[in-house]
């Protein structure tokens, strides 16, 4: 059970790659002082294996269970006094929204809808006013937001602030834009204590290898080709996940209610630099004596037919987190990509099992019996 002076937190999709960071700079942060549960459907992109270290906390519980399960959700607001709702859960990767749009609809609109209502009815009183000191934060992107053009020569570069209007372009972007609508609508309607935070593309430990950075340092090791979508110049403002973990923390304690807050670190870098920049990291990581090595080449660089309706360049304003509450980021780009290089080479055994599919079956292993 919870103790009274704990602070709880329900977070959903917290076996996913940002979600389980949050949880464990969580705990790093708060440890005792706070009970988490964290509520994932476990799709393809949970994995409970990056949460191995915390799943034996007293004061940590996991609950399979889909966003747009009603009864489900309910059933934790009858059994803990939730203060915190931290909403990751979503599908999220744009190529297979372009595959697949209808899943992306069900969890990122209809999942958020459930789950926001579901809030509602737990912390609403009588008078329609909602219990104080409670708050839901809704984890959002910058792919609402639309394309930016290249900066001219001579001309200041555009960025995306909290004012700029919304032009989702991507199925996935789309789902997204819909569900902060959501709960915007619950702001203006009921004065439902939310937050937005649209935060730009990160990378770090965790990361499911269908995503840019992961992928390329697993094709790289294995001298498989790196695919470049277009001409590789489109641009992505990339954040270390654990900053972005910060920022939510931040909002969570500092944000204005019903305030949306951009979350980036004016890091931009076209992909083919990222590309490039990741095997320069491993060819400076790797001991001489690695037979991984001799896979790790610029002649896997293989340019590919582009994802269609690709978004040619995103860039955060972070002004208003920064003058606001206070945030910035830790972890410089030339650290934090270190780092995560460092990350996938300690923990083969994580790629291999995510690779292969073992991973799915940590759960049937650990909690059925
Ligand atoms: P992810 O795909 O790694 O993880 C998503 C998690 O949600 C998984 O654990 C999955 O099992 C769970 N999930 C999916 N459908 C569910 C459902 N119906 N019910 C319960 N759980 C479900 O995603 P991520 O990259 O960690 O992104 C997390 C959130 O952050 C998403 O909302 C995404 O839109 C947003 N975001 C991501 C980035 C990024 O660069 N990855 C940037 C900005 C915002
Ligand atoms: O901006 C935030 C978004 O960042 C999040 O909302 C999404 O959930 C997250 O997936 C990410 O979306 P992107 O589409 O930007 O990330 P991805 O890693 O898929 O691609 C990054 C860039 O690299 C993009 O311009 C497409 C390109 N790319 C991607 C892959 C997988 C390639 O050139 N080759 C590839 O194989």
């Amino acid at each position: 059970m919870t103790d009274s002076r704990q602070r709880v937190y329900l977070v959903t999709g917290g076996a996913g790659f940002i979600g389980s960071n949050f949880i464990h700079y969580m705990f790093n942060k708060y440890d005792d002082e706070i009970f988490l549960i964290n509520l994932d459907k476990l799709t393809y992109a949970g994995n409970l294996k990056n949460l191995s270290d915390i799943e034996k906390r007293d004061n940590y519980r996991f609950v399979r269970a889909d966003i747009c399960d009603r009864e489900a959700v309910s059933k934790i607001f009858k059994e803990y006094d939730v203060d915190r709702v931290v909403h990751f859960a979503a599908e999220s990767h744009v190529d297979r929204s372009i595959k697949d749009p209808e899943v992306f609809v069900r969890t990122n609109v209809l999942g958020t809808a459930t789950l926001i209502n579901c809030v509602k009815e737990a912390w609403q009183k009588e008078d329609g006013s909602f219990l104080e000191d409670h708050r839901f934060l809704h984890v959002s992107t910058d792919e609402v937001y639309g394309s930016l053009d290249e900066p001219k020569e001579g001309q200041e570069p555009d960025y995306f602030y909290e004012t700029t209007p919304y032009d989702p372009h991507s199925p996935y972007s789309a789902s997204k834009a819909s569900s902060d609508f959501i709960v915007k609508a619950y702001v203006d309607t009921y004065s439902f204590p939310a937050n937005i935070t649209n935060c730009s593309n990160n990378y770090g430990a965790y990361q499911f290898p269908e995503k840019l950075i992961p992928l390329v340092i697993h094709n790289a090791l294995s001298g498989k080709s790196l695919p470049v979508y277009g001409d590789g110049k489109n641009v992505r403002d990339w954040l270390y996940v654990m900053d972005h973990a910060k920022g939510i923390d931040m909002v969570l304690e500092k944000g204005k209610p019903g305030e949306t807050y951009n979350i980036g670190g004016h890091n931009e870098r076209q992909n083919i630099q990222i590309i490039k920049t990741i095997l320069d990291t491993l060819l400076e990581l790797l001991p001489e004596d690695d037979d991984r090595r001799g896979n790790v080449s610029y002649d896997l660089i293989t340019y590919v037919t582009d994802r269609l309706g690709h978004d040619r360049r995103y860039a955060i304003a972070p002004d208003k987190i920064k003058s606001e509450i206070g945030w910035e980021p830790d972890t410089c780009f030339e650290d934090g990509i270190k780092l995560t290089v460092k990350w996938y080479l300690e923990n083969e055994e994580w790629v291999k099992d995510v690779t292969s599919g073992d991973y799915q079956k940590y759960y049937e292993e650990m909690y059925e019996n």
